[in-house]
């Protein structure tokens, strides 16, 4: 059978940027940003988006292309051997289990949506309302609702699923984006926020903000997730996957900023007095928790159906994003089925729906419903749920593993000049330029050494609770 093919490279970018465009630049990316130096993370930000993720990005899309397989295939094909068929394996795995847990969460979005839609905003704003609502047997209403729209979209293929569901999709959310960031940004006090998201202060930045706004950039673009091998395995051979890279992290670095100048004004209006300490590291605990209170309070403004008006726009932009990032990571395992196992997609969405389902409500049962789930394992000092174990052993841990292997595997097995070679396809003065030798020496230099210390760092906190960047940062008086 004849490999699907994204229509063009425009269809390709929005459907790489849609699995890029997620919670993280949403939610996370603008408290990171505001808590650690404003628009002096910013810069530093986008430099590893350029500088360390770009080429990452690049290799995988080439790598993608080149092998017309999914990860599995491509590892196998170009490996030739056990232990990098192994590699290929966990690169399938991973985004598997990554798409169970962000399946639940793209759920709870859907749900807040579901409610703020039906009038229900007093009760996401209310302290106990995110508890109760993941508790509930409603959230299995909008499980089904969410896996039935996923499968619906995967189900169309490359062309008639993905692509034109991003291409619906994401320019929507662009439009709702600054739709909303203009709203926003008539409120009394927003300025305040604004301020505190731009002016840039470089005392701020220390070692460990160094690492934790590379590792947010390296998930943000949705690398070593094994989709940009997939979604590169659908580009034709005349488009230039440089530039359509370039746009990609051009992208997801523009929606980043965009939601900085949302999320930050609308904290800032609702209290001006805000320590931006008091703000949630997580975007788990800033979306669901902290934002429905700031909708609410608009209700003094513009009423409760103002409010709720409000607050479903933004909920809605949400999950277009949450969507089209877990439709990017199902469609990983499901081209590996697909190509390995010679299925049809119906059938490879079923089998694979089927088994993500089952974990899903596991995961979905592990926050308090179900004692032996809730507290499954203890490691470095606090007792785990299988939500969280999914998360820390997939997401935390294998994420940076898998980028150090795919970086040692492009240039040291399938080689640079392959790379190359791939890379000039459809640009034809690629060649010789410094974009070219910059890739190349940097995948086969320090960004598998700079991955390599972020896996070991992460298994050495998140499993022992000794976190050896601090100490090392610390006795050379860098915070
Ligand atoms: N860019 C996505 C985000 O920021 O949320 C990263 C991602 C995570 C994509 C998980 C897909 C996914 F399943």
């Amino acid at each position: 059978m004849k490999r699907e093919q994204f229509s063009s490279s425009l269809g390709f970018i929005l459907a790489a940027a849609g699995s890029a465009v997620g919670i993280g630049n949403l939610v996370a990316f603008p408290v990171m940003a505001s808590k650690n130096g404003g628009a002096a993370f910013l810069i530093i930000y986008a430099f590893f988006v350029f500088f360390v993720c770009l080429p990452v990005m690049l290799a995988e899309m080439s790598l993608g292309r080149h092998t017309r397989q999914n990860p599995l295939g491509a590892y196998t094909e170009i490996g030739q051997n056990r232990a990098w068929r192994t590699v290929g394996w966990l690169s399938v795995i991973t985004p598997f289990m990554i798409g169970v847990f962000y399946l639940v969460i793209t759920v709870w979005i859907a749900g807040y949506l579901g409610k703020a839609i039906m009038g229900q905003l007093d009760q996401l704003a209310d302290p106990n309302g995110f508890g109760v609502f993941i508790n509930s047997n409603e959230l299995f209403a909008y499980m089904a609702l969410v896996v039935g729209l996923t499968f619906l979209i995967l189900q169309g293929g490359v062309k008639k699923g993905i692509e034109k569901a991003t291409t619906v999709l994401m320019p929507l959310l662009f439009v709702m984006l600054i739709a909303l960031v203009i709203y926003v940004l008539t409120l009394e006090n927003a300025m305040l926020g604004v301020k505190f998201f731009l002016v840039p202060d470089f005392s701020k930045i220390t070692g460990q903000v160094l690492n934790g706004a590379l590792a947010q950039a390296f998930f943000s673009l949705s690398l070593a997730m094994g989709i940009l091998i997939t979604y590169g395995s659908y580009i034709q051979k005349n488009n230039n996957i440089v530039s359509a890279g370039k746009m990609v992290a051009g992208l997801s670095l523009l929606v980043a900023c965009c939601s900085g100048l949302l999320i930050l004004p609308a904290a800032f209006s609702f209290n001006p007095d805000i320590e931006i300490s008091e703000l949630s590291e997580s975007s788990i605990g800033m979306i669901f928790m902290f934002l429905p209170k700031i909708f609410l309070a608009l209700q003094a403004d513009i009423g409760y159906f103002g409010a709720s008006f409000i607050a479903s726009f933004f909920f809605l932009l949400v999950f277009f994003a949450a969507m089209t990032s877990l439709v990017s990571i199902i469609e990983v395992p499901v081209a590996s089925i697909m190509d390995g196992k010679g299925l049809s997609r119906r059938k490879a969405l079923y089998s694979l729906g089927a088994a993500m389902v089952v974990l899903a409500v596991i995961s979905a049962l592990s926050f308090g419903r179900i004692d032996w789930l809730s507290n499954i394992l203890s490691y470095g000092g606090n007792t785990k749920s299988f939500f969280d174990l999914i998360y820390d052993m997939f997401y935390e841990t294998i994420l940076p593993l898998n980028g150090l292997l795919l970086c040692l595997f492009v240039i040291y097995r399938w080689k640079k000049h392959n790379l190359d070679a791939e890379m000039s396809q459809g640009n034809a003065s690629f060649a010789g330029s410094f974009l070219q030798k910059y890739v190349n020496f940097s995948l086969g230099t320090f960004i598998p050494v700079i991955l390599a210390i972020i896996f070991i760092n992460t298994v050495l906190t998140i499993y022992f609770g000794y976190n050896m960047l601090t100490v090392f940062f610390s006795s050379i008086g860098f915070n």
